[in-house]
């Protein structure tokens, strides 16, 4: 549906729109890390940060600002729709909450932009490291406006991994610990940050060659999964199928160690 206060948007000024926004909630974590913050149990293992809360809103304004009614998705607060439009942002204001509360300094600000359902713009924000992540669909992706490309890593022995855990780790028997102990045998290395997108982007920057995740929300992956594309980066499910941000799972990588990780995460079979 073509609606009037959509038209004559331009990827460019949404790209602008997005960084403006992304810089200025990092202005905030970087704040909110200095002179302290309050902190909330969602659950056991859960948390939230009055930065959290802050470094959204400052988000949501800059977009509304921008773009008065576009529907915005954001972890804190949900959908806020104010009319039907092609667009949609989905914004998470503190990827890296547990890091970021115990001051640990791998957390970033994650802001990708949606055309009927296609992620067309994709920002992360490294406030600790001034690292700019971006990406406009058919343009590339670039680390503060440096092109970035994965990397050329053929062979799981040579291959950097990453992965993640969700917070129902102690409940969920799908919590990934089996896929962990599996992969770990076979990669040269395997890390776990705690910041999905930055895991996205460091994939898209050849910094690592691969990241799976099983259990991960929209947010996580709205602008990584534009900025690893982009970046010549391949992302599915673990059966090899196309990747959306409304399922769950995520295998991501430079292509060629693509199918040697999706072997592996199909094994059900004890490691
Ligand atoms: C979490 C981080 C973490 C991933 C979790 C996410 P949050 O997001 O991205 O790396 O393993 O699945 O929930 O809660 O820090 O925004
Ligand atoms: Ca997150
Ligand atoms: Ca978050």
């Amino acid at each position: 549906m073509s609606l009037p206060h959509d038209q004559d948007i331009s990827f460019d000024a949404l790209l602008s729109v997005a960084i403006d926004a992304a810089r200025k909630a990092g202005a905030i974590l970087i704040e909110c890390s200095r002179i302290g913050f309050r902190i909330e149990h969602k659950q056991i293992l859960n948390l939230v940060t009055d930065a959290d809360h802050q470094a959204e809103q400052r988000i949501i304004d800059v977009i509304h600002d921008a773009f008065p009614t576009h529907p915005v998705l954001a972890e804190e607060r949900g959908l806020t729709e104010r009319a039907p439009s092609r667009y949609k942002w989905v914004i998470d204001p503190l990827d890296g909450t547990t890091n970021f509360a115990h001051g640990f300094p791998a957390y970033c600000v994650s802001i990708g932009v949606e055309r009927d359902g296609c992620g067309i713009i994709g920002v992360v924000y490294d406030p600790t490291r001034d690292d700019l992540f971006t990406a406009q669909i058919g343009h590339g992706a670039h680390r503060n406006g440096v092109p970035i490309s994965v990397s050329s890593t053929d062979h799981l022995d040579r291959a950097l991994l990453v992965t993640g855990f969700s917070y129902d780790i102690r409940e969920n028997p799908n919590n990934n610990l089996n896929h962990f102990v599996r992969l770990a045998l076979k990669v040269q290395g395997l890390r776990r940050t705690g910041t999905a997108a930055l895991d996205l982007c460091y994939v898209a920057a050849g910094r690592f060659d691969g990241f799976w995740e099983v259990t991960l929300n929209p947010w996580d992956m709205a602008a990584g999964v534009v900025i690893l594309r982009e970046a010549g980066g391949n992302v599915t499910d673990f059966k090899g199928a196309a990747h959306s941000i409304y399922g769950q799972e995520l295998v991501a990588s430079n292509g060629r160690i693509h199918q040697a990780m999706l072997d592996l995460l199909q094994e059900d079979t004890p490691p």
